[in-house]
């Protein structure tokens, strides 16, 4: 999710440092951006001599010091309170102290992810779709203390990368995914009730309904793990049945069958490339 927020930034001429704790995501990141200016080069979207300007505007580093510039820091790490709420604080340690922190969470709360930070009034969510390079819409939530001034500074940084933002309150899965987890569910329990497999189920939401994609196409797009643990965030807060964990959901998860990232979740795919050019 990352590196598809960093394409959105550096193709609109803003110079991105990707941070993370390990090389190996760094490296697939690389990889996947790089393929991804590529497919636009071999497309005609872009001429070489953008895509390597664009490609020089990245820095990647496992040392958060290097974020220290920064004007605007976007976490996209795991959907995990603990770990975005030690991030902002380790965030704080090191950045100016107008420098605002926008969050990519899908289920956390704002407010409390902000409130790991010192200066909680510089936090703001920014909840950008899969996949962030070729989606426009981002959530944009102000948590309780987050200021007008930075609510807005990062809609306008929105709208300046041609990103489309609507404000939702901070509520759990905002807009798209308090609609969306508990019909997800519904099309894979569809799939474990033997009403139809997953081909025919998509089929008739994209033809009966003119959507682009099927709900298990986008699950194996969003990832059946991240599906699972939408699921977690979820029910104990909305206790809605259909935001329960499907046990088929489960199950695949624990074969391995994680949606596009693994190769294969409700359907079978030859590689891990990124989404579009
Ligand atoms: N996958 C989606 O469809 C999707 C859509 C919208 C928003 N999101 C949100 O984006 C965030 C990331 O989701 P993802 O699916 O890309 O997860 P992911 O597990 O694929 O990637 C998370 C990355 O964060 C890194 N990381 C973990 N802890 C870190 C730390 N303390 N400092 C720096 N890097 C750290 C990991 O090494 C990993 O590379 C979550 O908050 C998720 O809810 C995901």
């Amino acid at each position: 999710m990352g590196a598809g927020i960093a394409i959105v930034a550096a193709r609109s001429g803003y110079n991105v440092v990707c941070y993370d704790t390990a090389e190996a995501p760094l490296a697939k990141t690389v990889k996947q951006t790089e393929g991804f200016f590529q497919k636009s080069v071999e497309r005609g979207k872009m001429t070489e001599a953008d895509r390597d300007a664009v490609l020089a505007r990245f820095e990647r580093t496992t040392d958060i010091v290097r974020l220290a510039a920064c004007d605007l820091v976007i976490e996209a790490v795991f959907e995990n309170l603990e770990v975005k709420r030690n991030l902002l604080a380790q965030l704080a340690a090191v950045c100016r102290p107008d420098t605002i922190f926008g969050s990519n969470t899908s289920t956390l709360s704002i407010t409390e992810i902000a409130s790991g930070c010192p200066n909680p009034e510089r936090v703001v969510g920014m909840h950008f779709c899969l996949p962030a390079q070729l989606m426009k819409l981002v959530e944009m939530s102000p948590g309780i203390l987050t200021s007008d001034a930075v609510f807005k500074a990062a809609w306008d940084w929105t709208l300046a990368c041609g990103q489309i933002p609507v404000r939702t309150q901070d509520k759990p899965g905002f807009i798209l995914n308090a609609l969306l987890v508990p019909f997800n569910n519904d099309a894979i329990r569809a799939i474990e009730a033997g009403v139809a497999d997953a081909k025919s189920i998509d089929t008739a939401i994209k033809v009966g309904l003119g959507y682009k994609m099927g709900p298990l196409e986008l699950i194996d797009l969003i990832g059946l793990d991240t599906q699972v643990r939408l699921c977690e965030a979820f029910y104990p807060i909305t206790l809605d049945p259909r935001a329960a964990c499907p046990p088929l959901l489960r199950r695949m998860v624990a074969a391995g069958l994680l949606g596009r990232k693994s190769g294969r979740g409700f359907y079978n795919y030859d590689g891990n490339a990124m989404f579009g050019a």
